[in-house]
């Protein structure tokens, strides 16, 4: 016996939404790091469907958001039904086709496992659900308790627009008779000429073989139609990520103030603090910590790692048992290694740090490399950048670099090399030598003293002439 067909998903999202404001299709609109159609997309997908898409305004954009998703376009959207039209070449001879819309991110996978249950070999079988203000959704209407077919709001009668069963949007369809039977049917609705994919349901119902699965869980159902639902739907996904991420093992201190975008992956006894923005392609090893109020985007943090409050991680590594932090700025290509200390105003790009270099103040560390073991001093600079290109450090293991070191790239410094505080090393040290480059200090024996009598009476002098007259607004240091 041939393998049962899977069900196909046609996703409407033809539209732009002129509620949202925005020169950005509705359905592209990111939410927790996806676009808005990509998680009605992921739905389908989790319920065992192959899915398709319906495009027209921004269709490179919308077609990129849904890699690997086969799209027809719509020409002009002339409505539902003439979505679900253009997608004619997509659909398949025989089986189900799911339609729903593109706007409705909340749906979730068991909703539609539900209405492929509830359809058997019905012709059409609709989500419906309950609400308080039915506002412009669909009304169904029934008669002796049989769904006989919806109605918009907009051509409802009074009595009608009082019915608080509305239509989801989302529907199976038996291919062939959607293909044959109903496409062919649509009549253009007035005053707009639009054509209707809820006109399938009074043709089902008329041929005795329509289906009405009511869902209960009314929210997941909605659409968004402005920026205060955008806002909403994204915490309520923002809800279910934290609570996978809980259930898998993490610890989350105060989740109402995290965000951790979709696709994030966080291993078992990690701890997120509160205010942790975790974004992008990142991912955090099993028993790390990322301390308050840090942001994190495409980086990974290894096992047993400690981000310390109020660090910026971006495009960055960070290596097993290593400490980041507090007010550490890692920027792309940063690689931090087993066990390194990198502390606060500490700004590394493009460069590696081998097992347990410790860099632990006020640095900037950019296209080096850094032996193990190698000691950067408070306030060690690499001068990168020459006015027109960059240029790379190279420094061995054992190195220590005394405090407030410049380092001028392209430079190299040998394994176990010493470099005196205050250096600014311009060429080549060889490996265990000591390189001091800074001018050396001379004495004055008393010099304190006498300059500073000098001061004392030159302000006396200054204050004297102020009394008598000069602006008292010119502001010398006391
Ligand atoms: C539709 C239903 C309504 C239901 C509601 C649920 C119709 C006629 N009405 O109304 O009964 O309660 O959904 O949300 O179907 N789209 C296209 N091409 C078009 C028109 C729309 O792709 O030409 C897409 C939109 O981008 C959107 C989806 O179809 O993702 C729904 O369209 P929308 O205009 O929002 O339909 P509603 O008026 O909400
Ligand atoms: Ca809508």
């Amino acid at each position: 016996m041939a393998p049962c067909p899977k069900p196909l998903a046609v996703i409407l999202a033809a539209g732009l939404g002129t509620r949202m404001r925005s020169s950005t299709a509705k359905v592209l609109h990111p939410l927790c790091g996806r676009p808005m159609v990509g998680w009605v997309a992921a739905a389908a997908q989790a319920a065992g469907c192959d899915v398709a898409a319906v495009v027209h305004h921004q269709e490179d954009r919308v077609r990129a958001a849904l890699p690997g998703v086969p799209c027809a376009r719509q020409h002009q959207p002339r409505g539902t039904g003439d979505a679900v039209r253009a997608a004619l070449d997509l659909l398949p001879a025989s089986g189900t086709v799911i339609v729903l819309p593109g706007d409705a991110p909340l749906i979730r996978p068991a909703m539609l496992e539900a209405l492929l249950e509830g359809h058997g070999d019905a012709l059409c079988t609709v989500l419906s659900t309950v609400v308080v203000r039915p506002a412009a959704y669909g009304r169904i209407v029934r008669q002796e308790g049989r769904v006989v077919g919806i109605v918009e709001a907009s051509e409802a009668t009074p009595e009608q627009l009082a019915i608080t069963e509305v239509n989801a949007g989302i529907y199976a369809f038996e291919a062939a008779w959607l293909r044959d039977v109903v496409l062919p049917s649509l009549e253009p609705h007035p005053p707009k000429g639009e054509y209707y994919i809820t006109d399938a349901v009074a043709l089902a119902a008329a041929a005795g073989r329509l289906n009405a699965t009511c869902l209960d869980d009314a929210a997941s159902l909605a659409g968004i139609n402005d920026r205060t639902a955008l806002a909403r739907f994204e915490d309520v996904l923002q809800d279910r990520i934290l609570e996978e991420h809980s259930e898998a093992g993490v610890t989350l201190h105060r989740p109402g103030t995290i965000r951790v975008e979709v696709g994030v992956c966080i291993g078992q006894d990690a701890v997120l603090e509160p205010g942790v923005i975790l974004v992008g392609d990142t991912c955090i090893g099993v028993g790390a910590s990322i301390g308050a109020y840090s942001v994190l985007r495409d980086t990974v943090v290894a096992a047993g790692a400690v981000v310390k409050p109020h660090s910026v991680l971006e495009g960055a590594q960070v290596g097993p048992g290593a400490q980041v932090g507090p007010f550490s700025h890692l920027r792309p290509g940063a690689e931090i290694g087993r066990g390194c200390k990198v502390g606060n105003f500490v700004e590394i790009k493009k460069s590696t740090l081998a097992e347990g270099v410790k860099a632990s103040h006020l640095s900037y560390i950019g296209d080096a490399t850094i032996g193990a073991g190698t000691n950067v001093g408070a306030g060690t600079i690499t001068c990168n950048y020459d006015g027109y290109g960059k240029h790379r450090t190279i420094i061995g293991s054992d190195v220590l670099i005394g405090s407030n070191t410049s380092l001028v790239a392209p430079v190299t410094v040998g394994d176990g090399a010493l470099l005196g505080a205050g250096s600014t090393i311009t060429a080549y040290v060889p490996p265990d030598a000591l390189a001091i480059g800074r001018a050396r200090q001379v004495t004055f024996t008393d010099g304190g003293r006498t300059l500073r009598e000098q001061f004392q009476a030159r302000a006396l002098e200054a204050k004297a002439a102020g009394s008598s007259g000069s602006d008292p607004g010119d502001g010398g240091q006391s």
